[in-house]
């Protein structure tokens, strides 16, 4: 039997794609622009292991076994490092050996977080690192097949996934645009107000997008030209009020594209308005743009902010959203804020205090450098689930 067990990083769309011009191959309608995130706070993690013994092709997503259907998102992954593997003449592995797969995330499931992107990642990733597969661009094009977002968690830092125009989608790849060293002081907080899973799937969503939404087209042929150029630009410069305006505005748009769709997929509640009022008020009150908010389809925001003023916006939000579970190191994740300011002055009756107890919990984490790896830990084989067997 062999095994690999890898790991890769959740990506969190600045530009937003939305719509695809082919569902299997998942060749989306515009370009998108992705920050890739932190392992440490939040990362999948998966098991692969190969064996002439094994029957069936096997996968478990956070310990419930699921089916492996023959036309399935996971098939066409396969598939596609195996066709690699036989083009590279690298077979570490016979490529007709079963496999069975086990993954975990160590954040929220289908919350809006981001999720299939750094499990479909870490899936691809793996596989290439089971049989031999270099791991260039065109591995990519086989991420973005299990689903869209996830070629982007390929890469760490900023990438952007080019729609391409080929039919058969072997220029619909991710690319990085700048490392994380490029801007190592861009942080995020992530506002979990609830981690369930929601209603209405980007799948599903982005399909009745494409065939109701009349404001799509516009957005396509004009809007995400020009914001993608812009945001490059604005990244490039380590621009943060520029760099903010067409985050917020990309969320904004996305979510009133949603809502034209018919029927409307409505992902934000009214705690994530409560979000969008509070980081205006905030920069208002600051008078410089500090924070950016943006929202895939999910409640949770996740708010853009600079190092040097995390403290202060952390302040702000525990002060506009109280909660009985503050000082509980489960309600405040990831990395440690050690000069949180109590009381900003500055915001002494400017911001709107919420009722209690809105937020569940936040995720404080930052760019990363990615890359999806190899990881020691390959406790997933040994934690009771029949993966060796
Ligand atoms: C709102 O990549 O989850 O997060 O390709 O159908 O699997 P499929 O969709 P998915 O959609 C992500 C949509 C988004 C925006 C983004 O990440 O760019």
């Amino acid at each position: 039997m062999f095994s690999v067990t890898c790991i890769a990083p959740v990506n969190i769309a600045i530009v937003k794609y939305w719509g695809k011009r082919h569902e299997e191959l998942i060749l989306p309608i515009n370009d998108s622009i992705s920050m890739t995130l932190g392992t440490n706070e939040l990362c999948a993690k998966t098991t692969i292991a190969a064996s002439e013994g094994f029957q069936h092709n096997r996968m478990w997503l956070n310990d419930d076994e699921l089916p492996v259907e023959e036309d399935s998102r996971l098939m066409r992954c396969l598939k596609g490092v195996q066709r690699l593997a036989l083009a590279n003449g690298s077979q570490k592995v016979s490529l007709s050996w079963k496999v069975h797969i086990a993954s975990r995330n160590n954040f929220p499931t289908a919350a809006g977080l981001a999720s299939s992107a750094a499990g479909y990642a870490c899936l691809v990733y793996s596989l290439a690192r089971l049989y031999g597969v270099p791991i260039n661009e065109e591995l990519t094009t086989i991420a973005r097949q299990g689903s869209g977002s996830a070629c982007r968690s390929l890469y760490g830092g900023f990438v952007q996934w080019h729609r391409g125009a080929l039919e058969d989608g072997s220029d619909s790849v991710a690319k990085p645009v700048v490392s994380a060293q490029h801007w190592p002081n861009m942080h995020v907080l992530i506002l979990v107000v609830n981690d369930e899973r929601k209603k209405t799937s980007s799948t599903k969503g982005m399909q009745r997008s494409v065939t109701t939404s009349q404001l799509i087209q516009h957005r396509v042929d004009k809007i995400v030209p020009e914001r993608t150029a812009n945001l490059r630009k604005a990244i490039e410069a380590r621009d943060f009020p520029s760099f903010a305006e067409i985050t917020m505005k990309d969320s904004n748009q996305f979510h009133a594209i949603a809502l034209d769709t018919y029927p409307p997929c409505v992902y934000m509640n009214d705690v994530s308005h409560a979000i969008v009022d509070f980081v205006h008020s905030y920069n208002e009150t600051i008078g410089e743009v500090q924070a950016a908010y943006t929202f895939d389809a999910g409640p949770n925001a996740c708010i853009y902010v600079l190092k040097e003023n995390v403290a202060k916006l952390l302040a702000a939000v525990q002060k506009v959203f109280p909660n009985d579970a503050t000082e509980s190191v489960e309600y405040l994740r990831g990395i440690t804020v050690s000069d949180t300011v109590e009381k900003h002055p500055a915001f002494n009756g400017t911001l709107n205090v919420q009722p209690k107890n809105l937020l569940k919990y936040i995720i404080h984490t930052k760019v990363g450098d990615g890359p999806c790896q190899l990881s020691d830990d390959d406790s997933l084989l040994t934690n009771g689930l029949p993966l060796s067997h």
